[in-house]
Parts: structure tokens; sequence; C-alpha cells
């Protein structure tokens, strides 16, 4: 099957009892034995569930993997990733991620005796710098959230592999229609399903997905051991979000090219970062490895922090809300919402200033866009 018709159809067959082509919410705790030692492959829904099974099958095959396994979040995916490694173990990471997985990591993991080095993986020979024999795990956000930096998977893959490193790929940003880090080496990869790949702020999900049998043998092991699993509901849902998401992703990625494009040229934007904008500073990484640029763009204002809260106050169409990747047009505050566990010091030394505003554009009509930031940029 071609790319987009996986989207559509990969992993769902009509129901076999009804011919319903969309498969049923098989909402149920347990299964009932034909025998004692015989069930018909489903014997509790923490171990397995056939909606979330049918999930799975459809995103491993977008993906282009072979294994998927979905938890209740993108935060419990990032955690039982982490469970792979053991007391001792160091992991080297993008030092742009998510807010949360930096709080998971320094503030959680910690605990348990796992360090953690960020680093600029944008930047291969930094990544080499800071390998010790006891890293165990790459962990690369691409793009990045919020700063959008972008990362040469292929450079990743072949350090991961010269040092033994088990190398997992955060693709949230990007989703498999634009990349699809496992043809580049990664040996895992995760999403927020909460996002693009859900698509419409419905639900909150997460998925790994990895074509190393080892793997995904202990990684369901540890899911069925701790069970933070999606709910059958939130599932199906997911699975019905995925069937349009080439389409979205498409329009996503026009619209803000679009308004990248707009802020770039507009007197009061001192600095827009977008990967499809040739001032973007991995903007050819960006153009050979991925299909797309995506909908999320960070900028910043002439006049900073001040004139950064006018704008976000004063949008109306652009909803103020934490998260991205759904239909509806988002703007956000990092320092005071997603990355407002990055203690300040560190926020500023990545170039996550107080002034930095997040837009994930949204499938809307692009003038319709334009006019609500058109209009709240009058008022600064
Ligand atoms: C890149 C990235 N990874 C992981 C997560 C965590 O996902 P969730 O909110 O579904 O737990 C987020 C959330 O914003 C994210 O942006």
């Amino acid at each position: 099957m071609k790319f987009d018709t996986k989207v559509v159809r990969a992993g769902i067959t009509p129901d076999p009892t009804t011919g319903s082509i969309v498969p049923p919410i098989y909402e149920t705790a347990t299964y009932v034995l034909e025998q004692v030692g015989r069930d018909k492959g489903f014997d509790y829904t923490r171990s397995s569930n056939p909606t979330r099974q049918t999930l799975e099958e459809q995103l491993a095959s977008i993906e282009g993997g072979k294994h998927g396994i979905c938890y209740a979040s993108g935060m419990a995916a990032v955690d039982a990733c982490a469970k792979l490694l053991k007391a001792g173990d160091h992991v080297v990471c993008s030092d742009d991620v998510y807010g949360g997985v930096s709080r998971h990591f320094n503030n959680v993991l910690t605990r348990y005796n796992l360090s953690f080095t960020y680093v600029d993986t944008s930047n291969p020979e930094k990544v080499r710098e800071v390998i010790r024999p006891h890293t165990k795990m790459l962990w690369v956000e691409t793009p990045t959230n919020p700063l959008l930096k972008v990362t040469d998977l292929a450079a990743m893959a072949k350090i991961a592999k010269e040092h033994g490193l088990l190398y997992s790929v955060d693709s949230t940003f990007a989703t498999p229609v634009f990349l699809r880090p496992l043809e580049f080496g990664a040996d895992i990869v995760v999403h927020s399903t909460t996002k693009y790949l859900s698509g419409h702020n419905q639900l909150i999900g997460g998925i790994i997905i990895t074509n190393r049998d080892d793997v995904f043998e202990e990684m369901k092991f540890i899911q069925k051991t701790i069970g933070a699993v999606p709910s059958p509901f939130d599932c199906w849902l997911t699975m019905l979000g995925v069937k349009t998401l080439h389409l979205r992703m498409m329009r996503h990625a026009s619209n803000a090219q679009v308004v990248a494009e707009f802020l770039e040229a507009h007197a009061k934007v001192k600095k827009v970062t977008y990967p499809g904008l040739p001032s973007h500073p991995q903007h050819d990484i960006a153009r050979a490895q991925m299909d797309g640029f995506s909908g999320m763009i960070s900028f910043e204002l002439v006049g900073g922090m001040s004139a950064g809260r006018t704008v976000m106050n004063s949008v109306k169409l652009c909803a103020l809300a934490e998260s991205l990747g759904a239909v509806e047009t988002m703007i956000t505050h990092p320092a005071t919402m997603t990355h407002v566990d990055v203690p300040k010091e560190e926020r500023d030394a990545r170039g996550l200033t107080d002034g930095l505003v997040r837009i994930s554009v949204g499938i809307e009509d692009p003038e319709d866009i334009l006019r609500d930031l058109q209009e709240a940029l009058e008022k600064v």
C-alpha cells in the first residue's frame, strides 16, 4: 500500500461478526476463557485489548515499524522507554526537549540513580563529547519543543551504533507523514498521540514503535506489569483521527509556511523559527530528511515579553492554550506554560526566552489566522 492508503486502511479490517467498517470499541476488562489455558488471544485488558491492538497495528504500519505499544499519555510512553535502563545508566538527551520530559528525567528518574546530560543534538560533535562509558541511551527530539531544532537522525544513528546506545526519537512534532525515524536507524520512535496523531484535542495518549523484537518484548512486559494503558475508547478515537492524518498534516504545514513568512516579514517581529524557512539554522537537514516541515512555529517580538503577552492576550481565533497539533490554531507561552518547570537560568541558556511565543498552526483558512495575528500585533 502507498503511504496515504496505509493512513486510511492499515491495521483496520471490517468487524468479522457484523461487517461494521469501523472496528467496535471493546470496552472490557476481561475475556471469558473457553477452557483453562485456552483463550482467544486476550485475557485481561491491562495486557492487551482488541481496540488498542488495532491502533497499535495502524500506527506501527504508518511509521514503517514492526511493533507498536500504546500508553495512557506521551509521558507514560517516555517513562516506559526509561524503564529499559537500570540504576547507574547515563542518558544523552537533546537540550531542547518538551519541559515535561526534562522534568521527568531530572526530578523523578534521578531518584533512581539515572543521570542525564543535555546537549545540542543538532551538532553531532557535541554529542560525541558527552558520551561516557556508562551511557546507555541517546534521546533525541526533532524538531524540538519549543525551539524547533532539527537533528540529523542518520548522524545520530552512527554515533549510537558506535557506542552501543539505545537510540530513541521523539517524533511528535513531525508525525510519520513528514519523518520516519526508523528509516534513519532509530531503535524506538515515541509520539504523544495527544497531538497530531489523534488531532482534535479530544484525548491524552502515547505510543512507542520499534522494529526490535527484544525491545518490544521488554516493553510489552513493562506495559502489562505497570498498566499505563489508554482506554479502549481513547484508542478508538485516536484510530479515527489517524485516518485523516495525511490530509491534516499537509494543511498544517502549508498554513504554517504562510504564517511563518508573514511573521518573518513583520516589523514588530524580531525572530521567527520554522524549519521551512531558509533562515532556520538546520533548514538543509530538515529538507533532506523530512517530507514537510509540519505546523509548529516559535517567534519573539521586538518588545520581548510584554509585547508577546499583548499578542497572546489579544488573539481571538488562536486559542491561548497548552498543547499542540490539533485542528484549531493554538498559541502558547512556553516560559509560563509548557516549560515552566525548566529553571529560568536553564531556559535562558537554551535560548528559551521569556518573550518566546509558540504557535501550533491549525487547519483553518490561513487568511483568518493571519488576520487574527495581524490585529493582535497592531495592539503592540
Ligand atoms: C514533544 C513532546 N513529547 C512528549 C509530550 C508528552 O505528551 P503527553 O502530554 O501526551 O503526555 C509532549 C507534550 O506536549 C511533547 O510536546
